[in-house]
């Protein structure tokens, strides 16, 4: 314990750990450069992108930082022992030797999240649960009990990732996936991941410098996304800190409340002062994302309109407009080339050159029928199906009536 004078007062801190140490960032296909960057940005060092994940360096100060204010991540692991397994036996006694009751308590609950690549280890699940064994059995022989499986909602997420014979076992400082920012209460029948949304508004260079529009928006994720940007708000602010360190022996409570409490006073601190409007044709996804937005506090940030999105013109001046239109997947549409092309005729003809428009779609056949170049093509992923975030940049021309001036 440290006791430090301020402003006359005595205040103790526990003894900080600035002991750094390798980390790994999980994400979505595509989003590694932008998860990159938001980590250099908190002071991460040797930031390394893979796939679908980032490796870093930092201390537990970052830990908690990563977890609370990284818009584009899923998970912050911490990877605690690696080593050689030539078959399942020996994976077995290497997990069985580690110092598990260092770092779970015997009356929580585990679970194994496993990957598994390479000619040795075929079968992620076996060797998941060879790894539970080995970690019961340890606990068995230690204190004739052992911390439950729970797969559904885990004290301790352990990640074991295994490429050939070199094994990496990580725990997950997260616990529920990033993407669960707390701000969700009403759900439409197609909503984007936060993760997926706020990537991609990150991809297309928003930098809260002009206007932001959803024509389709539904339950209003990437407008939530947009505002939480616009309004300086840690990505998890709404989650009620609800983290997996909180449950590690070395968690220090005191650092993460210093680490909280510097993220919030950011808030407000951008001065936005430009218009975040959505739009979309179903009143009763529009009404879900008018609770979001009040459960967000952030209603008054945002405008919504009901109607059709040929009829809805985007607020004057730059704007970028970033959506994510039915697929086909789960909203059944009747023509959707027909809509796509309907989506085209919209931007050539109501959107002005003030405007870039960012597009995301699996349904590569309905994409062609927009009738417009994209001048960038992005690969992501919505889920399991593989998408393209379109970029399209409107001339002047492209819009009804300048056209003659072009
Ligand atoms: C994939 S969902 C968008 C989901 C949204 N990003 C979210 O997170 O909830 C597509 C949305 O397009 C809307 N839509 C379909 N046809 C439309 C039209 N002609 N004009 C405006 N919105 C439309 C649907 O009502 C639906 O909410």
């Amino acid at each position: 314990m440290i006791i430090q004078k301020e402003g006359g007062r005595e205040i103790a801190h526990e003894t900080r750990n600035t002991v750094k140490f390798k980390m790994i960032a999980k994400t979505m296909y595509g989003l590694e450069e932008v998860l990159a960057d938001e980590l250099r940005a908190m002071g991460a060092e040797e930031v390394e992108c893979l796939t679908r994940a980032v490796s870093f360096v930092g201390d537990m100060t970052l830990l908690y930082r990563a977890n609370y204010s990284c818009r584009t991540a899923l998970a912050i692991l911490k990877p605690f022992a690696e080593f050689e397994a030539l078959d399942e036996q020996q994976l077995y006694d290497q997990v069985y030797k580690l110092k598990w009751e260092k770092i779970i308590d015997v009356d929580s609950t585990f679970m194994i999240d496993s990957t598994t690549s390479g000619e040795v280890f075929t079968h992620s699940y076996f060797a998941a649960l060879k790894t539970k064994d080995a970690i019961a059995d340890r606990f068995r022989k230690m204190f004739n009990r052992r911390p439950s499986v729970d797969t559904e909602n885990a004290d301790f997420k352990i990640n074991l990732h295994i490429v050939d014979t070199h094994v990496t076992l990580l725990l997950n400082s997260s616990g529920e996936s990033l993407h669960k920012r707390g701000y969700r209460q009403a759900v439409g029948i197609a909503p984007i991941n936060e993760v997926l949304a706020a990537g991609m508004i990150m991809l297309t260079g928003w930098k809260c410098d002009c206007n932001f529009m959803d024509p389709m928006c539904g339950s209003g994720t990437l407008l939530i996304e947009a505002a939480m940007m616009a309004n300086n708000i840690p990505a998890q602010y709404y989650r009620g800190g609800n983290f997996a360190f909180k449950r590690w022996k070395e968690f220090n409570l005191l650092e993460w409340k210093m680490v909280r409490e510097q993220e919030d006073r950011k808030i407000g601190s951008l001065d936005f002062e430009y218009e975040i409007w959505g739009n979309d044709i179903d009143m009763g996804v529009l009404e879900q994302a008018e609770k979001n937005l009040q459960y967000a506090k952030l209603h008054k940030d945002v405008m919504l309109y009901n109607g059709s999105f040929e009829n809805q013109e985007p607020p004057e001046g730059r704007t970028i407009i970033v959506t994510n239109p039915p697929y086909g997947e789960r909203i059944k549409i009747e023509d959707l080339n027909a809509m796509y092309e309907k989506l085209g005729d919209t931007f050539k003809n109501l959107y002005g050159e003030q405007c870039e428009v960012w597009l995301i779609t699996s349904d590569f056949e309905a994409m062609k029928h927009i009738g417009l170049h994209p001048s960038r093509k992005i690969q992501l992923y919505n889920g399991p199906l593989e998408c393209r975030l379109l970029k399209f940049e409107l001339y002047s021309g492209s819009k009804k009536g300048a056209a003659t001036n072009a």
